[in-house]
């Protein structure tokens, strides 16, 4: 079978991407914040996944209300970094597997996940800023990619429970694989941030770090966070961190806390960090 080696968490806040690029991460604004991501960085390098599935959202760059997939995944063999406004990123090609993709789509769905599969999809700040984040900057990116986009921008949002079954319903198909590939997942958004009307700019650290507390020692409590308590206390926004529940779900019920980091703020955002290991 293939092995869930390692699982890593992070917010995705654009501005991130920007500094990286622009050479701006020495800056005492952002010095803190990548101080937190050298250990982690060093922990992938040496880990070298040969795939990564990277779970996270596309911000009406991709989809559009036309279309609003509340589970896509990936199944191309590459995807082109989305321009957002500014021009595209200069990082490069994100390189998809679709041997491992499909395989996934096929024992997903046929575990009654109903996963839209996408052939043709860019990819915007949700998926390179926390690849920009693990890997550094590269020429290219070390490993291959599947992304999977969940819906959290258009009301209703999968619930945190079902994308914590769908987590586990990824591992199922991970271990049903041909054996020798050593697969990392990615959890990312989050965590407390609200960009629009009259709470914007709202950050709640007491329930950032209950969060993470309880998404690496009591997952199922985690998993049971309504929809309103998201809102209520992390933002509008913070519903993003559902699809850290689906990085969850594909671990082992235990894990190790490798390393956290927490820091506020990048732009209007708490950043957090997580890195997993099964127990
Ligand atoms: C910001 C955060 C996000 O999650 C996002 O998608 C866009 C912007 C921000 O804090 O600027
Ligand atoms: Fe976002």
């Amino acid at each position: 079978m293939a092995e869930i080696v390692g699982g890593y968490a992070t917010s995705h806040v654009p501005a991130i991407g920007v500094a990286m690029d622009q050479g701006k991460t020495a800056e005492p604004y952002w010095q803190p914040l990548f101080a937190g991501y050298e250990a982690s960085r060093k922990w992938m390098a040496e880990l070298k996944p040969d795939v990564a599935i990277v779970v996270f959202n596309d911000h009406a760059n991709a989809f559009s209300l036309e279309i609003i997939p509340t589970f896509a995944l990936g199944c191309a063999a590459e995807y082109r970094p989305a321009d957002e406004g500014w021009g595209a990123r200069p990082v490069p090609l994100v390189k998809g597997h679709p041997d491992l993709a499909w395989h996934i789509a096929q024992s997903v769905i046929l575990d009654e996940f109903d996963l839209t599969i996408v052939n043709e999809m860019e990819v915007d700040h949700g998926l390179t800023v926390p690849l920009s984040l693990a890997f550094g900057q590269p020429e290219a990116w070390p490993c291959p990619v599947i992304p999977l986009a969940v819906n959290v921008v258009q009301y209703p949002p999968p619930t945190g429970n079902r994308c914590f079954q769908l987590g586990r319903a990824i591992r199922r198909a991970v271990d049903s694989f041909e054996p020798g590939l050593r697969v990392a997942i990615f959890g990312t958004g989050g965590m407390s941030h609200q960009l629009q009307a009259e709470r914007a700019g709202l950050i709640n650290a007491d329930f950032d770090r209950r969060f993470l507390d309880l998404l690496v020692n009591e997952p199922e409590a985690a998993a049971a966070i309504p929809h309103v308590e998201y809102l209520r206390e992390a933002g509008s926004e913070g519903i993003e961190l559902v699809m850290w529940l689906v990085m969850r779900g594909a671990m082992n019920a235990r894990v190790r806390e490798v390393h956290r980091h927490y820091h506020v703020p990048a732009s209007n955002t708490a950043v957090g960090h997580l890195v997993l290991e099964n127990d």
